[in-house]
């Protein structure tokens, strides 16, 4: 029997039980297991007749699968299997042909992302979603399946050798910057993307972990925390003026070197080190001061200094 005719029957017959006065409700409920908003009989069981695969099967080496957890989903009463993928009577029913209520996960994924979201959402609003709800990666449709694998026992991205492949994967630039030649210790798994970042959101600029840039490095840096006797205002402002977190072809992730890095602010004119810049002039004999090389030479203090006579950055 084709789908719309047996949807007519149903329709028919509850039309009658209406109009004889008993509830339609009762009278269709065998025939309910046609909806795609059934649940299976059997639970994972039912699933698993045909889905017994080793990368689905997984998933009972994981959290998930406590079945001590009230709160997961094979906890004693859980939807099981179908607590994320959603109501699966019918596709159990049609041999898998059809999708019916099932959702599903990943880059081919057919559900929409927030319903693939929302399944998730049942349980972990109160960790996840404290920011997620107004996070970028929200914004942007990202779904939570982009980024967590939940039937293997190692979740790539929340491990930290493998989370910079599964961050890189939409974010080229930042892992790129990750081989030039200054860099912070990303690719030998001492650090990772989620130690600057919380990649649920945050209530800080491009979702750092703290509430500005400077918090968040002076966590680890705390020695260019301040404040200090004789400021550097770049540097109280944001470490960001000078420094690219992510990776940079100067040293000490500077965005540029010195001397230029400090006369994007700086004057050449007027003091004992111009003659060292480009426009020195032709012909005169090198400057001391070129052999003294860059500004940091004699300016030693960059971030600020503490000493009574460091208003020049110099001690
Ligand atoms: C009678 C066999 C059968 C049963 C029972 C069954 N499925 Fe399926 N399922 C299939 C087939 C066939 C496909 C289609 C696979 C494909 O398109 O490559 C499928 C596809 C899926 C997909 C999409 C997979 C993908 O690659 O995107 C999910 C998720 C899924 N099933 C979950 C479930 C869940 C949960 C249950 C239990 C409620 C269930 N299935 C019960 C046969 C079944
Ligand atoms: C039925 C409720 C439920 C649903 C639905 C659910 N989770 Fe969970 N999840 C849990 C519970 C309970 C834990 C274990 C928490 C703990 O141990 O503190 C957990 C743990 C996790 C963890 C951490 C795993 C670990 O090893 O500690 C991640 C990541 C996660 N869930 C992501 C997801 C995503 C993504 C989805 C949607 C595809 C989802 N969850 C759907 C209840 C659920
Ligand atoms: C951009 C990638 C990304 C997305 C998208 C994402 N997560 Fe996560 N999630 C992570 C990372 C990374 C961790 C590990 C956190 C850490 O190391 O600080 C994590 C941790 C978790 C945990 C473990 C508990 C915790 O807070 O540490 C849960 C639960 C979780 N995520 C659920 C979700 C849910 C639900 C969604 C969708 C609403 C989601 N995540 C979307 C990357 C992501
Ligand atoms: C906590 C949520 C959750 C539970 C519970 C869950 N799944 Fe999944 N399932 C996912 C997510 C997310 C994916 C996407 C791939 C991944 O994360 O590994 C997925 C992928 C799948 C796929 C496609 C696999 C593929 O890569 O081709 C099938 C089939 C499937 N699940 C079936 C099941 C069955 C059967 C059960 C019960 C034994 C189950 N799932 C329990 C979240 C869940
Ligand atoms: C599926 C693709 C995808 C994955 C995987 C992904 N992101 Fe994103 N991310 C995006 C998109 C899309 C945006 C929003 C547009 C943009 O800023 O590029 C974004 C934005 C961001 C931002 C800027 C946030 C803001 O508030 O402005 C940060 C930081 C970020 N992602 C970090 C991460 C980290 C860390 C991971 C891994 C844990 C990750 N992303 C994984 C797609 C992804
Ligand atoms: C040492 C701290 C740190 C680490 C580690 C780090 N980031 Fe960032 N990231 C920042 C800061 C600070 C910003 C904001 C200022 C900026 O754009 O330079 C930022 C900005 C971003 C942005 C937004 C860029 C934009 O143009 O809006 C994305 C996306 C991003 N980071 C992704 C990543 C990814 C992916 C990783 C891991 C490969 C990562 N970050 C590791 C500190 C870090
Ligand atoms: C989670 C801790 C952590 C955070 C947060 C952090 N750093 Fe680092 N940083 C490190 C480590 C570890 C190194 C490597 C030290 C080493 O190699 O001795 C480093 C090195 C550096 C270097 C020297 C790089 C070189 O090539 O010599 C600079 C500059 C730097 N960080 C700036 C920053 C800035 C700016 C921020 C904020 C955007 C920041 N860091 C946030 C841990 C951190
Ligand atoms: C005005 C530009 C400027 C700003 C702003 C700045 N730095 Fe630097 N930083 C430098 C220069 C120049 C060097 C290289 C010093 C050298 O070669 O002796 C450096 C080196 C570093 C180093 C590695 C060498 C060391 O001394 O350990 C770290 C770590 C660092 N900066 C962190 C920070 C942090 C954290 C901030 C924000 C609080 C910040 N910087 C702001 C100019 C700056
Ligand atoms: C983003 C702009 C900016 C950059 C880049 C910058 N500075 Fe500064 N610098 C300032 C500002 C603003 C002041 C405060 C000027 C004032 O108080 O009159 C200052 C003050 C100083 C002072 C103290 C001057 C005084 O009169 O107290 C010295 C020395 C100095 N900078 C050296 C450097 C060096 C060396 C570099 C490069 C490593 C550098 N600056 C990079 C903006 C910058
Ligand atoms: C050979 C040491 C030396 C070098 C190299 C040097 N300076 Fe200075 N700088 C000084 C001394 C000494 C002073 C103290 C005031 C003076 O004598 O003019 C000073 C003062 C300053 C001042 C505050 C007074 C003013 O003129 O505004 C700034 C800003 C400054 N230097 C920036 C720089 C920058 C930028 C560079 C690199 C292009 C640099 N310095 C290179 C020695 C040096």
């Amino acid at each position: 029997m084709s789908r719309r005719v047996r949807a007519t029957l149903i329709g028919l017959a509850s039309l009658l039980l209406c109009l004889t006065g008993i509830p339609a409700v009762a009278a269709t409920s065998t025939a309910t297991a046609l909806t795609a908003s059934t649940y299976s009989t059997n639970g994972a069981d039912t699933c698993l007749n045909c889905h017994a695969d080793p990368d689905v099967l997984g998933i009972f080496r994981t959290a998930h699968a406590r079945p001590d957890d009230p709160r997961g989903p094979f906890g004693h009463g859980g939807l099981q299997c179908e607590a994320c993928h959603g109501p699966g009577g019918l596709h159990a029913r049609r041999m898998g042909l059809q999708r019916g209520g099932i959702v599903d996960f990943g880059p081919k994924a057919t559900a929409s992302v927030e319903r693939q979201n929302q399944m998730c959402l049942t349980c972990h609003q109160s960790d996840a979603a404290t920011q997620w709800a107004t996070s970028a990666h929200a914004a942007s449709d990202v779904a939570c399946a982009d980024c967590h694998r939940l039937h293997q026992s190692d979740d790539p991205v929340r491990e930290l050798a493998t989370q910079v492949d599964v961050c890189g994967k939409c974010h080229v630039a930042e892992r790129a910057a990750l081989f030039k030649p200054s860099r912070h210790p990303l690719r030998d798994g001492t650090m990772d993307c989620t130690s600057c970042h919380s990649p649920h959101g945050s209530s800080g600029p491009a979702s750092l972990v703290a509430d500005t840039v400077n918090d968040t490095c002076t966590s680890c840096h705390a020695e260019f925390r301040g404040p200090v006797l004789w400021e550097h205002q770049p540097v109280t402002e944001n470490c960001d003026n000078c420094h690219s977190p992510h990776g940079t072809v100067q040293p000490a992730l500077l965005k540029e070197r010195p001397p230029f890095l400090c006369q994007q602010c700086h004057e050449a004119a007027g003091h004992p080190s111009a003659p060292q810049t480009p426009t020195g002039l032709p012909g005169r004999m090198p400057s001391p001061y070129l052999l003294v090389g860059g500004c940091v030479n004699c300016h030693s203090q960059v971030h600020g200094s503490n000493d009574p006579s460091g208003q020049y950055l110099m001690r």
